[in-house]
């Protein structure tokens, strides 16, 4: 496994294709926009016209979108994945997307004689660039250890979770863990505030005790400093809520969490934060609370 198509080169993608890089793929690159494909180009990837041609000079694809939408149209659509795909192929979507999703892309994959795994990340993109990403895989288990040197090259915690779609079906999980936790520290910073405590050093003193967590001490001191860069958009925790919520109402589950953030992630998408990061999420409660911190 040699030569590694990507399209999508975003926030994520685009470290995750320079590490691909670094570890000696020869890369074929594909985005929507030109600017970072043409820094990919002067790290030594090959820029290309379509996603078809991505996938003409590649043995393995991998795609890093927003959506389902992107998803489908670059492995469906006119110029297409599907259209270059060699025989044997493996497609790699690494997107946030639904469990049924996967299954359905694997299957047309396969239709076509390629491979398919769906292969989701965690751990933002400072985990992207150092390659330390946490990847969860769904798929044949011979094709992830086909791929294993492939994931080795960007992340760091790699685990099969079991056929098509699991992969997926672990990142919602994963989501739940997400929301609720950031949520969790915007109520904390509000108690905080309104107590007169300084809020570093509730977030510092929290950290170290059960309290802690990776949403808290990475996105808690930004909260405060009111830094609303993105890490990870709004607007594609929003797109996962839904996928959680459709995902499991059909599989009969209740869960008022998941119900509750996923409205206060809309309202915050809809006060036009959709391009911001999460932790911009303190500003609803904030207006809830009638408080402004930091
Ligand atoms: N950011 C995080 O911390 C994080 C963590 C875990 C998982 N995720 C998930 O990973 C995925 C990507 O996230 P991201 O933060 O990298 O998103 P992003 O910054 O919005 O990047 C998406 C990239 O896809 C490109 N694109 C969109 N439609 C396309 C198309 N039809 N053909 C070719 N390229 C297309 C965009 O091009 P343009 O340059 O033209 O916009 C952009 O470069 C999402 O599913 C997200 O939920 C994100």
């Amino acid at each position: 496994m040699e030569r590694v198509g990507f399209i999508g080169l975003g926030l994520m993608g685009k470290p995750m294709a320079k590490n691909l890089l670094r570890h000696g793929f020869k890369m074929a690159v594909f985005n929507r926009s030109k600017a970072p494909m043409e820094e990919l180009a002067s790290l030594g990837a090959t820029p290309c016209g379509s996603s078809k041609e991505v996938a003409e000079s590649s043995e393995c694809v991998i795609t890093m979108l927003p959506d389902e939408k992107a998803v489908e149209q670059v492995l469906l659509g006119r110029g297409g994945v599907l259209e270059g795909l060699a025989p044997g192929c493996v497609v790699v979507d690494m997107s946030t997307v639904s469990p049924g999703f996967s299954r359905e892309m694997a299957r047309r994959v396969e239709e076509k004689g390629g491979e398919m795994l769906d292969a989701p990340v965690s751990g933002s993109t400072m985990a992207a660039e150092q390659g330390a990403l946490t990847i969860m895989v769904g798929g044949k288990p011979e094709i992830f250890e086909k791929i294993r040197p492939v994931f080795e090259a960007m992340g760091k915690n790699i685990y099969y979770m079991g056929g098509a779609g699991m992969g997926s079906f672990t990142k919602l999980c994963n989501q739940v863990a997400v929301s609720l936790n950031l949520l969790g520290v915007c109520e904390t910073l509000m108690v905080a505030a309104k107590a007169g405590l300084d809020l570093r050093k509730v977030i510092e003193v929290i950290s170290t005790g059960a309290g802690g967590s990776w949403q808290l001490s990475t996105l808690g001191p930004r909260m405060v400093m009111r830094d609303f860069r993105p890490g990870f958009k709004v607007k594609h925790l929003r797109k996962d809520l839904r996928i959680l919520r459709e995902t499991t109402e059909s599989l009969g589950l209740c869960l008022p969490g998941v119900a509750l953030v996923s409205e206060l992630v809309k309202t915050l998408d809809e006060m036009g934060h959709g391009e911001n990061g999460t932790q911009a999420l303190v500003e609803v409660l904030e207006k809830l609370c009638n408080i402004r911190i930091g």
